[in-house]
């Protein structure tokens, strides 16, 4: 096995030259390389997505499901396709948008796109140091607002099926930041406040890593200051400008496992037009 960082990157690579399988590599120097860089890049090993879940398994107490995202086996009911849709995806951190933030994200390669959909990422801890003073002061100050709905067939997704109203209460009751209400046609809505920058979960950083610009940019969206006054669109495209000096990328081929530090790193996607393109994906906490 050979590590050394991607060129121009801040992910770890992962080589695998002694036909290894995955499941040889040994879990606590992973662990740590994860811990250190954030993104860890496996390349070589021939992971499919059945693979990605037998590892992801010695590193995980719990997989949650993506609401939004097509289950890829039955059998294998955490192991989702990414985002439908071929467009852009702007810079986000998995469900941060909620309390029900994963630890990690594994994405898998089974075929790249023939051109685009390279998944993309941005380390919080750099796009904070980078904000400006004042933007920093901003969020420091003044908290985020998410709002969502959710239809009673995505919570029961969420919380298992035959799940039911007091379930949800008691998901939800004692949440910090968190507001809920549960409507006549058994939606729920809720209102999240929480910071813009959080502490990353390894080492206890301050790291921009959220879901802003992906919900700012969002139709369906909607994300406010805690008090409910409009985020200014300034605002918005100072974060971006600073962001897209910072992008870095996953350059897929297939095969290709990736895990990411989901407190610390936002990632998102390149546009394709590739109906081939297969990138599988998985949620977790870590043990
Ligand atoms: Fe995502």
């Amino acid at each position: 096995m050979e590590t050394h960082t991607l060129s121009n990157s801040s992910a770890k690579l992962i080589h695998n030259n002694k036909e290894q399988s995955i499941s040889q590599l040994p879990i606590p120097d992973t662990l740590e390389s994860f811990k250190t860089f954030g993104v860890v890049l496996f390349r070589g090993f021939g992971v499919d997505y059945q693979q990605m879940k037998n590892f992801a398994e010695k590193f995980s107490s719990r997989f949650v499901l993506d609401k939004d995202r097509p289950i890829v086996d039955p059998r294998n009911k955490y192991v989702t396709l990414v985002d439908p849709g071929m467009h852009y995806v702007s810079p986000h951190c998995e469900n941060a948008n909620s309390p029900f933030r994963p630890d990690v994200i594994w994405f898998c390669c089974g075929v790249p796109a023939a051109q685009g959909g390279e998944t993309l990422y941005w380390d919080g801890i750099r796009v904070w140091q980078e904000l400006s003073e004042e933007l920093r002061q901003l969020f420091i100050s003044k908290k985020i607002k998410f709002l969502q709905k959710f239809p009673a067939a995505d919570w029961k997704r969420f919380l298992g099926v035959g799940a039911t109203v007091a379930d949800v209460k008691r998901t939800l009751n004692g949440i910090p930041g968190l507001t809920y209400n549960i409507n006549e046609d058994q939606s729920i809505s809720i209102e999240y406040v929480c910071s813009a920058v959080v502490k990353t979960k390894y080492g206890n950083q301050d790291a921009f890593a959220n879901s802003l610009i992906a919900e700012y940019k969002n139709p369906r969206g909607v994300v406010t200051f805690a008090d409910g006054s409009a985020i200014p669109s300034t605002v918005i495209n100072q974060i971006q400008q600073v962001m897209n000096n910072l992008t870095e990328v996953i350059p897929w081929q297939a095969g290709d496992l990736v895990m990411i530090d989901n407190s610390r790193f936002l990632h998102g996607r390149r546009s394709f037009t590739d109906k081939n393109r297969r990138i599988y994906s998985l949620l977790s906490y870590l043990k």
